[in-house]
């Protein structure tokens, strides 16, 4: 996708966080865009934010309550989606959400209420979508995460969800190519957002040693290299070089990322 200009971007969880920044990018990059959550005001108050960002005042912003984990409510919400606002050409998933604890600690509500938010959530949004997307190709992006390429200690529920998008992402980007759709799948370390301050609430200490001293970015970065990744057409994205090395590393020398996660649990558990 080498413009955004007047394209229609679908952005689930842009009232806030990650999504709202990458929404506002877009919009100052002139696509229409049409953000998807369930909570009507902090929907509103994003599409305020929002057009406040655009190229120029034709194009299109619009919010709809919807609860991605809901497959009967997303694909009637999308077809009146479609209806109203016409089809994407680019869709954002990026609703999601972590509750990190010790796997003991996670009911089976919890599992379940993350792996429908996240992994059902961006595959409901597909299914839906895509007989609309297949006629004219476009780009789906999925947030992931870090977490979904390293098992973290306290994200049991989470980084199963998140290593199953990774999962998602490559068998679409092997069958849509024919219909000249792309597939992008972003991994970001931790990122400044509402979201974060409240995974922090419940984050054991093992959890937060891992996170060690690694820079907290600020979610308008993080939308930047997103953007310019899906602009690239790159299939992983990767928001910094600490991330492109960690990335490299599990790749080639897992055991050495093994040895370092190992000693920062080990020493939070001294402590
Ligand atoms: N922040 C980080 O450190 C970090 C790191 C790696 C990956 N990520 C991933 O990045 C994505 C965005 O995270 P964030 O930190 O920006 O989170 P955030 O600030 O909490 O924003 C989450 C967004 O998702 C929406 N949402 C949550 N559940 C939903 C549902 N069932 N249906 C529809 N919308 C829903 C929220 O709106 P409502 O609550 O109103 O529905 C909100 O708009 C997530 O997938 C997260 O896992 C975040």
């Amino acid at each position: 996708m080498d413009t955004f200009e007047n394209r229609n971007a679908y952005i689930t969880g842009g009232s806030s966080g990650i999504g709202l920044s990458t929404a506002r990018l877009l919009a100052g990059a002139g696509a229409n865009i049409l953000i998807l959550a369930r909570n009507r005001h902090r929907i509103d108050q994003a599409v305020r934010e929002i057009e406040g960002a655009r190229k120029s005042e034709g194009q299109r912003v619009a919010g709809m309550q919807l609860d991605v984990s809901q497959h009967e409510e997303v694909d009637r919400v999308m077809a009146q989606a479609v209806d109203r606002f016409g089809a994407p050409d680019l869709l954002i998933n990026s609703a999601g959400k972590a509750v990190p604890r010790p796997f003991e600690e996670i009911s089976y509500e919890q599992f379940d209420d993350i792996m429908k938010t996240n992994f059902y959530g961006t595959w409901n949004m597909i299914h839906a979508l895509l007989p609309h997307m297949k006629e004219r190709g476009g780009h789906i992006a999925n947030v992931s995460s870090m977490a979904g390429f390293l098992g973290v200690f306290g994200y049991a529920d989470y980084s199963a969800s998140k290593f199953a998008m990774i999962g998602l992402s490559e068998t679409l980007r092997s069958e849509l190519k024919q219909y000249n759709i792309r597939i992008s799948v972003l991994c970001p370390p931790d990122t400044n957002t509402p979201g974060f301050e409240l995974e922090n609430r419940t984050k054991p200490p093992e959890t937060r040693a891992i996170g060690g001293t690694a820079k907290l970015l600020e979610p308008e970065v993080v939308a930047r290299a997103f953007i310019e990744g899906i602009r690239r057409n790159r299939f992983m994205i990767l928001v910094n070089a600490e991330g492109r090395f960690i990335y490299l590393v599990k790749r080639c020398a897992p055991w050495l990322l093994d040895w370092v996660v190992d000693r920062a649990v080990k020493k939070a558990q001294k402590q």
